[in-house]
């Protein structure tokens, strides 16, 4: 079948002819379709908040990356300042084929013309689900916001069994055969390699199963690749749907996670090559034109030199990843110590552990009935900052996703000791919030 592009069939979300009443007469309206702040940010307010009145915080529940921009990158976006013109909607020339080069070199041939950049690849997948079109199908767990972008855009995602960020392929077209006799049409799938929220890597059968039934119901495969370079093992196999299924695969990557520059808001889509590329392309252009008309150009200048991935820059990588694998394995072993069963962290500074086993025990003891009421435990009894597997579109259960990155020290000079340390978790403001976490646990399970 070959790929197209619909129009949205769903009227616009909201319906701007149905404005909900204010309760207090005579105020503007508002619409009824709420999005609420974003489940990480909202707890990372939530725990600034407990700080601020003095309260101690583990701050386990923001997925940033915790360490401190290199300082290579910060003399190149200080010499970029200048830079004051909006340029191109679809990012300088010279950070394209930069960007380009980070994906030759990763077995993805790219041309420059394929990338687009944005203010991170958040908005880039926004802009991608309202160019694609139809309902999306979205792994359960997945990260919070491509299910709440798809609602921004009036569409619904689908929430399919999976793991490592891949939906299951037989539920996958089992959903995609429910949805369409609903009249509701699936045009894309995302899948997430490595995974937030579980900190796990799907193996190349599971991709390849994925491409088997995008290829055979005519989706649109989103691949966010934004974890890929933070794989803790180095030579564990990775694959892209893009080596699989080029024609039909859109990859997104950035900088806010192996090089922690979230707050510069970068990130890049490459496009399929080919006719359905340039389309899609074209679409998204046209969306970020109307949006955010291109990213911030002093960050593109920087972004550039990060994308060309000089030595010193690959070091910083290759020292994140190790930092991060110690720190969440620590982790691990405590919530496993504790009686929770954790799927052993494979990427990134996440952790997922299941409280099931404890299910029993902490309802006698704490009246926990949800995933939703041991996060609020964890946050209002010992200050805990955690998330709820529900707000990852879980459905029941008792997990958590666990952020580990923001243990690594509370100044630059801090983080940069845990970057060095081949022992990190000895350091004491390490070793000291891990004891808290077993503390915390042993209470709350002992
Ligand atoms: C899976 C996933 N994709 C995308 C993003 C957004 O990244 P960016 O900073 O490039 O917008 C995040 C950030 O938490 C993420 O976890």
């Amino acid at each position: 079948m070959a790929l197209t592009i619909t129009p949205p069939s769903a009227p616009p979300f909201p319906d701007p002819a149905r404005p909900l009443p204010h309760p207090d007469t005579g105020l503007p309206r508002l619409s009824p379709a709420r999005i609420p702040v974003s489940a990480t940010l909202a707890a990372n307010e939530a725990q600034d908040a407990r700080r601020r009145r003095g309260e101690p915080v583990l701050p386990l529940a923001f997925g940033e990356a915790g360490l401190p921009a290199h300082r290579t990158l910060r003399a190149a976006l200080a010499r970029a300042a200048g830079c004051n013109s909006y340029g191109p909607v679809a990012g300088h020339a010279p950070l394209r084929a930069a960007a380009a080069g980070y994906w030759t070199r990763r077995g993805l041939p790219t041309d420059a013309d394929a990338v687009v950049c944005g203010p991170g690849s958040k908005a880039l997948l926004f802009g991608l689900m309202a160019a694609i079109g139809g309902d999306v199908a979205v792994t359960r767990p997945s990260w919070v916001s491509y299910a709440a972008q798809a609602a921004l855009s009036g569409r619904k995602a689908h929430f399919v069994p999976g793991a490592g960020g891949v939906p299951d392929a037989d539920h996958l077209a089992r959903a995609l055969k429910a949805a369409r006799a609903a009249g509701n049409p699936v045009r894309s799938v995302i899948v997430t390699l490595p995974d937030n929220p579980t900190g796990r890597l799907a193996p190349a059968a599971a991709v390849r199963d994925l491409c088997s039934v995008a290829e055979a119901h005519d989706l649109v495969i989103i691949s966010d690749e934004i974890y890929r370079d933070l794989v803790h093992d180095p030579d564990a196999p990775f694959t892209s749907p893009a080596v699989i299924s080029p024609e039909r695969t859109v990859v997104t990557a950035g900088l806010s996670k192996n090089l922690a520059l979230g707050g510069w808001r970068l990130g890049v889509a490459r496009l399929p090559a080919g006719g359905f590329g340039r389309d899609l392309r074209d679409r998204l252009l046209g969306i970020g034109s109307e949006i955010w008309s291109a990213p911030a150009g002093p960050v593109q200048q920087a972004a550039a030199l990060a994308f060309s991935e000089p030595p010193e820059l690959a070091e910083r990588v290759v020292l994140s990843r190790r930092l991060h694998g110690s720190v969440a394995r620590a982790a691990a072993h405590r919530f496993a110590a504790a009686g929770a069963e954790v799927p052993a962290p494979q990427a990134a500074f996440y952790v997922y552990p299941d409280f099931s086993p404890l299910a029993d025990l902490l309802l006698e003891r704490h009246g926990i009935t949800s995933d939703e009421s041991l996060a609020s435990v964890l946050l209002h009894e010992y200050g805990v900052g955690v998330l709820p597997g529900s707000a990852f579109g879980e459905d029941g259960g008792l997990r958590l996703r666990v952020a580990t990155a923001l243990l690594y020290g509370g100044t630059d000079d801090e983080r940069h000791a845990a970057l060095n340390s081949a022992d990190p978790c000895s350091l004491p403001w390490i070793a000291g919030s891990l004891d808290r976490l077993e503390e915390v646990l042993a209470d709350l399970t002992g």
